[in-house]
């Protein structure tokens, strides 16, 4: 979700109301998401390195996120969202992490879709984690170096309970993957946009989807093996 500065800027109004009118944004998304059939959806919302912003703003995003988590709740059981986070969780504020506790508790048994907040989060944090965490049971022998394989690595992930990337969207024109999930897109198809986060709305994820759907994916194959493959499903 890029975009939300840039956005108020063009309107001559300060960052956080680029935040403040990201919710449509968000709320569109996760129906829309959910409504054509994806099992999970994930939301860059803050990264390692936005703690580096001014204060002001680090604080306002953290007091939206908590405000917001609490007054979607209604909206996340009547739509079956499942809520989840990943990222270094106990670096927010004791409050938001509160709210998100309380939230992913309520919400779940839902089984429509997952909704995840990558919060705090940065890939190399994530990898540098999953390594320590690996080497610790190789450490106390319940680990041998030999059953170390991707399978080992993805379990030992903050997302070890989701799917890996089909589609990676990023709005506002930049064209990088700025530490998100890389593990996880090894083979993700990317798509960018210019329109800014704060403007997005169900048409543009479905435009997304629309591309996604059009490209071959083909792990590593040829095309003729892929039609081979497509007859002797059907
Ligand atoms: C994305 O919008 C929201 C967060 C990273 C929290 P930005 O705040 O990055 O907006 P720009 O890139 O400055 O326009
Ligand atoms: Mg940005």
């Amino acid at each position: 979700m890029d975009g939300n500065g840039r956005w108020a800027k063009k309107q001559g109004m300060a960052r956080i109301f680029g935040h403040r009118n990201a919710l449509t944004a968000v709320r569109e998304s996760v129906i829309a998401a959910s409504e054509i059939g994806a099992e999970a959806i994930t939301l860059y919302a803050f990264s390692t390195e936005n703690w580096k912003r001014p204060k002001l703003e680090v604080d306002a995003l953290m007091t939206l996120l908590t405000k917001s988590l609490k007054k979607e709740v209604p909206d996340f059981m009547k739509n079956g969202v499942k809520v989840n986070a990943i990222g270094k969780l106990n670096d927010l504020p004791d409050n938001a992490q509160q709210t998100l506790k309380e939230v992913i508790k309520t919400t779940e048994n839902n089984s429509k879709i997952i909704l995840t907040f990558a919060l705090s989060y940065g890939s190399r944090e994530e990898i540098t984690s999953c390594i320590k965490k690996i080497a610790e049971k190789v450490e106390n022998k319940e680990l041998s170096i030999n059953e170390i394989n991707d399978c080992q690595i993805q379990q030992h992930l903050y997302t070890h309970n989701l799917p890996d990337v089909d589609l990676m969207i990023r709005t506002s024109g930049e064209q990088r993957l700025s530490n998100y999930l890389l593990w996880q897109m090894a083979y993700a198809e990317l798509y960018f946009t210019d329109v800014l986060w704060p403007d997005f709305r169900r048409e543009d994820l479905y435009k997304a989807v629309e591309t996604y759907q059009n490209r071959e994916r083909r792990f590593g194959k040829t095309s003729e093996q892929l039609d081979g493959e497509h007859e002797q499903v059907t």
